[in-house]
């Protein structure tokens, strides 16, 4: 369904103001769950210090701390994210931003029964110029994409650090059905759509494209019945 043409201005104003309110919102929150992932962690420490715990409490101790250390380092993500200033340009790691986009889908990816694999020579440094938090959004949008296409295929979406002489790119690459005919004819349009309107608006490739060309970079896609590839490009930093 392409809707370019139907959503009156007052709807893409409420909706945008909605996506605003909500990262404010978000902000607070992360404050206040994390106050509480304090506590708790403190005191599983405390616990942990008492003598001669029975080794199955050892064992709940270990999991609590684990799992409490994950969820603060989710909000650390989420926090960095809506806070990101999106504006400047700069010299940033591209590995660095990739994992935070990671570690934010981890959740919405597990429950899909997907994974997300990064792939990277270890030894290179990914440094790009442009702007770390609208090229975080970029590369959401991408793996989003990527997960919508896979839903329930229990496979892995593979995102691969690329780099050359004068660029550096992030290849988000899925093995799902590819993009379709409808979907190829108006790809980065903006509202622009093959999604119900609650799973997509048909503004995340639009707004991917808009960033890495004004940050002088490009966006390719590959597509094909056994999957898609989009290839993120900034200029190495
Ligand atoms: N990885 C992909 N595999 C298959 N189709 C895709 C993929 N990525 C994008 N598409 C198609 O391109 C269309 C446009 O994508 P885009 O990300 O711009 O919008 P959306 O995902 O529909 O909505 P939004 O990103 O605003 O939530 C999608 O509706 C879908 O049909
Ligand atoms: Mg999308």
């Amino acid at each position: 369904v392409s809707r370019e043409n139907s959503p009156p201005d007052r709807d893409v104003l409420v909706a945008l103001n909605r996506a605003a309110t909500a990262a404010r919102l978000m902000s607070g929150v992360v404050h206040e769950v994390n106050n509480a992932l304090q506590v708790i962690g403190g005191s599983v420490e405390l616990l942990d210090h008492q003598p001669s715990l029975p080794a199955t409490v050892v064992k709940s101790l270990e999991r609590i701390r684990r799992q409490t250390e994950r969820a603060a380092a989710t909000l650390a993500e989420l926090l960095a994210f809506t806070k990101a200033p999106l504006d400047g340009r700069e010299r940033f790691n591209v590995r660095e931003s990739v994992s935070r986009a990671i570690g934010l889908r981890h959740y919405a990816v597990t429950r899909l029964g997907l994974t997300i694999e990064m792939k990277a020579d270890e030894q290179a440094t990914y440094l790009a110029v442009g702007n770390a938090g609208y090229f975080q959004q970029a590369v959401l949008n991408l793996l989003v994409n990527a997960e919508q296409a896979m839903a329930g295929r229990h496979e892995a979406i593979v995102v691969t650090l690329k780099g050359e002489t004068d660029r550096v790119g992030v290849e988000v690459a899925d093995v799902g059905p590819g993009l379709s005919d409808a979907a190829r004819a108006s790809l980065y349009e903006a509202f622009a759509t093959t999604k119900e309107p609650r799973e997509g608006s048909g503004l995340g490739l639009w707004a991917t494209r808009s960033i890495v060309e004004s940050f002088d970079g490009s966006l390719e896609v590959t597509t094909g019945p056994t999957g898609t590839t989009f290839v993120l490009w900034l200029p190495r930093g």
